[in-house]
């Protein structure tokens, strides 16, 4: 018997049907298709449409099939952990919520607000539970409805974001497989960077903090650009020096979806061959905390178990970090 590691052993997206194309942005804001595609590689992203629908919608749209791929019943679920930035509301959380939708009765849940690293963070804190022994089922969420919180007059937020969710399942394997390692940071001098001004503690909502646009995505791109790709290299490179990794030896390179060119800088900074970095930022845009397991559930007839895959995000916070993974299932 091998040590008790946290094995991805199902995965599943939802994204929503409604695509917002750069076209329809250029009727919307002074921007324009060709200067989209070329400063972010973004050529449409999904909009969660219809009233009284938000992220824990679609959250369950990932979570039901992957329940029903993985043979589960909701109610073996015994934990639900949900990275998000765009709640259902601010309390209670999402994850109960979710639980509640998919008919997990036996399952506590939380939320993660870690932004761009939401599904990582939360992803290291389920594995911790498994590792404990005492979890065996475990929902891994990361979903952003981002369409909530942008502001479709500012076109340097509303041609970058989408909505979007992707889960796994955890579950204990002793086989070699499953989490091995993780670096993960933050620094909350980043915060000027990257916020959403009102809404919190520090500044409630009133009718001048709505008037004055200051629930939407605020973000000074070109300091958060520089440090997402100086946070992503730095952190894959410690991670494969630990683990005696080369490019040879990593399989995938599954990069937070924040903009083509950041993607590229990352993996031109490794050396990485493009052919093994995960990018479907083209379709989606930036979902949050979404990216990864989405790029994960469209990879997912490609990997092989024992692959070694390292994911990487930076976001708000700032967060940023890497986990190392050896994929736990033939698909
Ligand atoms: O996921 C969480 C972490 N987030 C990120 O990693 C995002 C990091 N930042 C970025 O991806 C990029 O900084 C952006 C895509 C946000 C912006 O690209 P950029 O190449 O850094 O552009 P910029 O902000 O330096 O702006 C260049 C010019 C400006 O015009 P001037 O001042 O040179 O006249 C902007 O006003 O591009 C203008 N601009 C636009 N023009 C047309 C900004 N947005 C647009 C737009 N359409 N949508």
């Amino acid at each position: 018997m091998g040590k008790i590691r946290a094995g991805i052993v199902g995965v599943h997206g939802y994204v929503p049907d409604y695509v917002l194309t750069n076209r329809e942005l250029e009727t919307m804001v002074d921007t324009s298709d060709e200067w989209i595609r070329t400063r972010t590689g973004i050529e449409e992203r999904r909009i969660l449409k219809g009233s009284g629908k938000a992220t824990s919608d679609m959250a369950m749209g990932a979570i039901l099939p992957l329940l029903e791929k993985t043979g589960t019943d909701p109610d073996e679920i015994e934990l639900t952990i949900c990275g998000t930035v765009t709640p259902d509301t601010i309390f209670p959380d999402t994850a109960n919520t979710i639980n509640s939708k998919i008919g997990a009765s036996n399952a506590w849940g939380f939320d993660i607000n870690a932004a761009c690293s939401g599904f990582l963070f939360s992803l290291s804190t389920g594995a911790r539970f498994i590792e404990s022994g005492r979890y065996k089922k475990i929902l891994v969420v990361g979903a952003d409805m981002m369409s909530s919180i942008i502001d479709y007059e500012d076109r340097t937020t509303c041609v970058i974001f989408g909505d979007g969710a992707g889960a796994v399942l955890l579950e204990p394997v002793e086989d070699g497989t499953g989490l091995i390692d993780e670096i993960l940071k933050g620094d909350g001098k980043g915060r000027e960077y990257l916020h959403m001004k009102a809404g919190g503690s520090l500044m409630p909502a009133t009718a001048e903090t709505v008037a004055d646009k200051k629930h939407f995505v605020y973000q000074d791109g070109r300091p958060v650009f520089k440090a997402a790709i100086r946070g992503m290299v730095e952190t894959v490179q410690q991670i494969m020096t630990r683990n005696g990794l080369s490019n040879a030896t990593v399989d995938w390179l599954v990069p937070h979806q924040a903009n083509q060119r950041i993607i590229s800088a990352v993996a031109e900074g490794l050396d990485f061959p493009v052919e093994k970095v995960m990018q479907n930022i083209q379709k989606y845009g930036n979902t949050t905390a979404a990216t990864i397991p989405l790029c994960l559930w469209e990879w997912e007839d490609k990997l092989k178990k024992e692959d070694n895959l390292l994911l990487t995000a930076f976001g708000g916070g700032f967060t940023w970090g890497t986990t190392y993974l050896k994929w736990s299932y033939d698909s």
